[in-house]
């Protein structure tokens, strides 16, 4: 914060302090514990002494006090105490009856025989035999000094029993006693205090120098460590590169932007360029009839992601040629320069022949893989011929990278379900390449991807990759799951990792998104406009409440799911017919295949019934727009509409759902979305249904065209922070600082054992 005043040299003596305050804490319990301890021994080795003593006093006056006693000698009996008390640490003497009586006594001895009853002086702890010497300390009551009292029974034939009781100075012993002590706790005080500013040197020094070797090592600048730690740097190096990645995305102000990944790449990856891998093309050159050409940029959530990413980067797409003019715009290698006009990255089109790309294409990727991946109950086909096509495009596009690229070591993008046998094949031909393999679609639980009858030569075609991405953790352990069900291999449950023939690869999830901010909504006017001229277009009534739906026409998506909601809800609320407008921009998609072909005719004879049964005259419900719509009109849609309901059956991530929040920047709006689309998971805003409940569905539609504005702001602002800041750039940055961090392992690896390995090889 900018007012407080954080000096820099404040930083070294509060780390310091808190250092030394536990220490010194530390240290003054042991000293008051060695002082307690040193008390206790020193009081038991004098008393100890005194007790011997006391035991050698009595036994030498034994004899003499006990013929004295029984010849009833008192002069002799007085001589023989006062003899004991010349000792200098004796003080008085006396002798007793065993009735405890008095005898005689010397001068000094207290009272007249209280001290010759052992019952009535209050010792707490004897020590000796009852039949022999037994003493203790008395204190006074008045705290005065204490005194060491003995009590000796003499036993004889000659006579009675008797006591001789003798009370010595304890004053010397509690000196002594004391000056112990406090040397005691000087000596160990100051041996405390200089081991302490010992430790705390030290660890300054040890750590400064092991932090400057640490930098050292951690830079890949120098070996200081045993070949058996290597592993050790790595993952500190890799805790670092984490935690500052993490430190950096926390920060708000840092926000992933394409000039932020431009630069995380010059920094990390350096002058390398990358090299996408996808089937879709971002640009299409198509002849229309009276011989012009026009650009397309196609429906897809794939380019909507990649392009603004190859924008910032640079590189080259590899892609397939699929436009009619594709080949007279580029040159003979099927290269061209794009976006158009701006041209920041290379295109390198691939051409197929239409038996291979009904093979690869229409037959094993989209009748095969696709409805493996979604749960859309739409049964795959498997056919030993487009299987073969498959390998043989996927090997066509591996060739490819080799001819796009000058380096051994690339980073390979490869997108999705078009390319699970090309990381493998890649990585033959380039084993140093960094490959990271992005899965878009969902990945299906092991069981229902073993329908597939080539799943082993897939996952071992994954393998081949750094790193395999997908939206999720779920499709992650999905993936995890397969893996270890289908092959030999090692998994590191901890890292998420495969070990596989001596290589690694990691697998993570990297939730893609949408640029931001979205270039296509600085290309359409404000929202207010683009009412305007949507309803202008369809010849809505003014108050018309508009919901808008966008997909490619396919089976996931729940197209005809929707409508019947839409038809559940004017039959649940009467009073929107007429005023409830539902427009469907529906791209073509795989329309060679027949379950796509018989969709259109099941989505068309839907939209028949509806509009037949409410429509009237000038007033349909639903309007279907069967039609490629450039994004420029997709976006009109969008900021035109009441609400936007995307129904996905099942959708690795959909960014129809980011599209519309991004679009939406006046803060209006309604996201109705699937609950089985990747995006639930983030857009917790959105009204979230489930498309196959069409209570649920159409219940939500309800309560979008009566939302309040407030709350409808309120909710578009939380969506609307959740895509900017989990904007495409942070997905492609993450990804590729992991790749970064790989790389920079095996340069060192490289660096260390003089041999090449390849860049996924611990
Ligand atoms: C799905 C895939 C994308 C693909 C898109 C369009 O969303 O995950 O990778 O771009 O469909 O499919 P198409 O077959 O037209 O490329």
């Amino acid at each position: 914060m900018a007012g407080k005043d954080r000096g820099p040299e404040r930083g070294p003596i509060r780390e310091s302090l808190r250092l030394l305050l536990p220490l010194l804490a530390a240290i003054a319990l042991v000293v008051v514990a060695v002082g307690v301890v040193t008390t206790r021994t020193t009081r038991a080795w004098f008393e100890s002494e005194l007790h011997s003593r006391a035991v050698l006093a009595a036994s030498s006056a034994r004899q003499g006090v006990l013929s004295a006693y029984a010849s009833g000698d008192s002069r002799q009996l007085t001589f023989l105490l006062d003899d004991i008390v010349h000792d200098d640490q004796v003080v008085a003497a006396a002798l007793c009856r065993i009735d405890g009586t008095l005898v005689t006594r010397t001068p000094l001895f207290p009272g007249d025989g209280e001290f010759c009853d052992r019952s009535r002086i209050s010792v707490a702890n004897w020590r000796g035999t009852r039949t022999g010497t037994q003493s203790g300390v008395i204190t006074p009551l008045d705290g005065g000094v204490p005194s060491h009292v003995s009590v000796t029974t003499f036993i004889s034939a000659l006579t009675v029993p008797v006591r001789l009781v003798l009370l010595q100075d304890f004053e010397p012993a509690i000196r002594r006693e004391t000056l112990v002590q406090r040397w005691a706790m000087l000596v160990f005080g100051m041996l405390a205090v200089a081991s302490s500013l010992l430790t705390v040197l030290s660890s300054r020094l040890t750590r400064g120098g092991l932090m400057r070797r640490l930098t050292v090592a951690l830079r890949g600048e120098s070996k200081w460590w045993h070949d058996g730690d290597a592993p050790l740097i790595d993952d500190v190096r890799a805790l670092a590169q984490r935690s500052t990645a993490a430190a950096v995305e926390a920060d708000r102000d840092g926000r992933w932007t394409r000039s932020r990944l431009r630069s995380v790449l010059n920094e990390h990856v350096r002058e390398e360029s990358l090299v996408i891998l996808a089937n879709r093309e971002p640009y299409i050159h198509d002849s229309v009839p009276g011989g012009d050409v026009i650009v397309r940029h196609p429906a897809s959530g794939l380019v909507t992601a990649l392009e603004p990413v190859m924008r910032a980067c640079s590189g080259v797409w590899i892609a397939h040629g699929s436009g009619t003019a594709d080949r007279q715009s580029a040159d003979a290698n099927g290269r061209l320069l794009v976006p158009p006009g701006e041209e920041s990255y290379r295109l390198r089109r691939v051409w197929m022949t239409d038996a291979e790309e009904q093979g690869y294409y229409y037959g094993f990727a989209n009748e095969g893989l696709w409805p493996v991946c979604h749960q859309t109950y739409a049964r795959p086909v498997f056919r030993r011929s487009d299987w073969d096509h498959y390998r043989t495009i996927n090997e066509r596009f591996a060739d490819t990278v080799l001819q796009e690229t000058t380096l051994d070591d690339p980073i390979v993008l490869v997108q999705d379900y078009h390319f699970a046998l090309a990381p493998r094949m890649i990585r033959d031909r380039l084993p140093r390449a960094t490959i990271i393999t992005f899965w878009h679609i969902p990945w299906p639980n092991a069981e229902r991807f073993s329908i597939c009858p080539w799943r082993e030569e897939i996952v071992d075609g994954l393998l081949g990759s750094s790193i395999v991405g997908f939206h999720t953790q779920a499709h992650c352990n999905h993936f995890l799951e397969t893996v270890d069900s289908a092959l030999e291999a090692r998994i590191d449950r901890t890292d998420n990792a495969i070990i596989r023939q001596g290589g690694r690869t990691m697998v993570r999830p990297y939730p893609i998104s949408v640029e931001w901010p979205l270039r296509w909504t600085e290309a359409v006017p404000d929202a207010a406009a683009c009412r305007r001229q949507v309803f202008e277009e369809l010849e809505l009534r003014d108050d018309t409440i508009l919901a808008v739906g966008v997909d490619r026409l396919d089976y996931t998506k729940g197209i005809e799911e929707r409508i019947e909601a839409v038809e559940r809800l004017l039959e649940r609320r009467p009073t929107l017919i007429g005023r409830f407008v539902f427009v469907q921009l529906a791209a073509p998609s795989r329309s060679e295949i027949p379950q796509y072909r018989q969709l259109r005719d099941a989505v068309e004879a839907s939209v028949e019934r509806i509009n037949g049964r409410f429509g009237t005259e000038g007033y349909s419900p639903v309007v279907f727009l069967r039609a490629h719509h450039e994004p420029e009109r997709v976006f009109r849609f969008y900021r035109a509409a009441d609400m936007c309901y995307v129904s996905s059956l099942h959708d690795g991530m959909n960014l129809v759902s980011k599209e519309f929040v991004a679009a939406r920047d006046d803060e209006r709006g309604v996201l109705v979305l699937s609950k089985f689309a990747g995006a639930a998971h983030e857009l917790a805003d959105a009204l979230i249904v489930n498309p196959y409940d069409m209570e649920e569905a159409s219940g939500a539609m309800e309560r979008a065209a009566f939302m309040p504005p407030a709350e409808q702001a309120e909710r578009m602002r939380a969506m609307r922070a959740v895509v900017a800041e989990h904007n495409v750039y942070r997905w492609a940055g993450r990804m590729l600082l992991d790749a970064a961090q790989l790389r920079a392992r095996a340069r060192r690896t490289l660096n260390l054992s003089g041999f090449p390995m390849h860049v996924s090889t611990e």
